[in-house]
């Protein structure tokens, strides 16, 4: 069984990564100042902040791992822009020593970047295209990819399209706003002319454990295989939820005001998993209808 650390283990994504790994593999899982409380008896969790360089040398070099997948992040595009130091010294330095532990105790690293890394100019966005971020999250993220594949041949940075799903652990998705605010009788204000491939959390864990079995390295493309705006999006959750469409208003991407800029259009081809992987990539009503397959009434 190989040994994996996975960092943000309480993050939205890192609840499924621990979930899909711990089956396989001897599990070591970081949080910095949230600790799931799992009912996973055989995973080890331990502190682990990204900005403190001694706890990931302690960290690495205690459980010795075969591979890291650097997923933990500060992943809220509006509070990396408004602390662009905080966001870099985590994206950004953080990734920087972890990749350096890697490569001195010989870990394989698969970082977690984001499809934010492009501009949404020229969609669909396949793993050659080239990197533009509009935001200052974008850009730490495209950063960190650089390490990690500067650092080794062997390493595989990942880019998710936006990931949905309720959490099993902690953290939250766009998909459990939208089923919260329906639940206080809300309406949610979609975007009509924005968009996206919307990948199911479970989906991803499961494509990234096969890309680990197969030692892919390189960039991968893990989106769903629809691209798809968030009012669609919605609209088909609402239906699967039995929600009322009138809990849904259409909304113009073109005339929201954000603090970090957002691509209108950052689609990804997911050309290279189709062919090396077996795991499918489901397009969103096959993912919504797994995910929320509990919540239906
Ligand atoms: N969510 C998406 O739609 C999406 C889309 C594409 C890519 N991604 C990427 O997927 C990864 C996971 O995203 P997510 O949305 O699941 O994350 P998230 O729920 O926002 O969680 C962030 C994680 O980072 C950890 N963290 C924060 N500050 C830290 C520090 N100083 N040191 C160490 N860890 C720290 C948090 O730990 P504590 O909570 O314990 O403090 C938490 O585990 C990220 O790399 C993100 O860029 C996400």
């Amino acid at each position: 069984m190989a040994k994996v650390l996975i960092t943000g283990g309480s993050s939205f994504l890192g609840g499924y990564l621990v979930k899909q790994f711990h089956r396989n593999h001897t599990v070591l899982a970081t949080y910095c100042q949230n600790r799931p409380d799992a009912n996973l008896p055989d995973v080890l969790w331990h502190p682990m902040d990204l900005t403190q360089e001694r706890q990931i040398r302690e960290v690495v070099s205690s459980f010795g791992p075969d591979l890291i997948l650097h997923n933990a992040a500060m992943t809220n595009v509006d509070q990396c822009e408004t602390q662009p130091e905080e966001a870099t010294r985590l994206n950004v330095h953080g990734t920087e020593i972890l990749v350096r532990e890697a490569r001195r105790t010989g870990a394989k690293v698969i970082y977690i970047s984001t499809d934010l890394v492009f501009d949404g100019e020229h969609p669909p966005y396949a793993e050659e295209a080239q990197p533009n971020p509009l935001s200052h999250y974008g850009r730490t993220k495209a950063e960190a990819e650089h390490i990690v594949l500067k650092a080794s041949q062997e390493n595989l940075v990942v880019r998710p399209a936006i990931i949905y799903g309720p959490p099993v652990l902690l953290g939250t998705s766009f998909s459990e706003w939208m089923r919260h605010t329906w639940q206080k009788g809300q309406v949610t204000p979609l975007f009509e002319d924005q968009y996206r491939t919307p990948i199911f959390a479970g989906n991803l864990a499961e494509a990234i454990e096969e890309a680990v079995r197969k030692n892919l390295c390189g960039i991968l493309h893990l989106g769903g295989a629809d691209r798809v705006s968030r009012y669609e999006f919605g609209l088909y959750l609402a239906g699967v939820l039995n929600v009322a469409p009138k809990l849904l208003k259409r909304f113009s991407f073109r005339r929201a005001d954000f603090t970090g800029r957002r691509p209108a259009d950052v689609s990804l081809d997911i050309g290279r998993a189709r062919a090396v992987l077996s795991t499918p990539l489901l397009g969103y009503r096959e993912g919504i209808k797994q995910a929320y397959r509990a919540f239906a009434p």
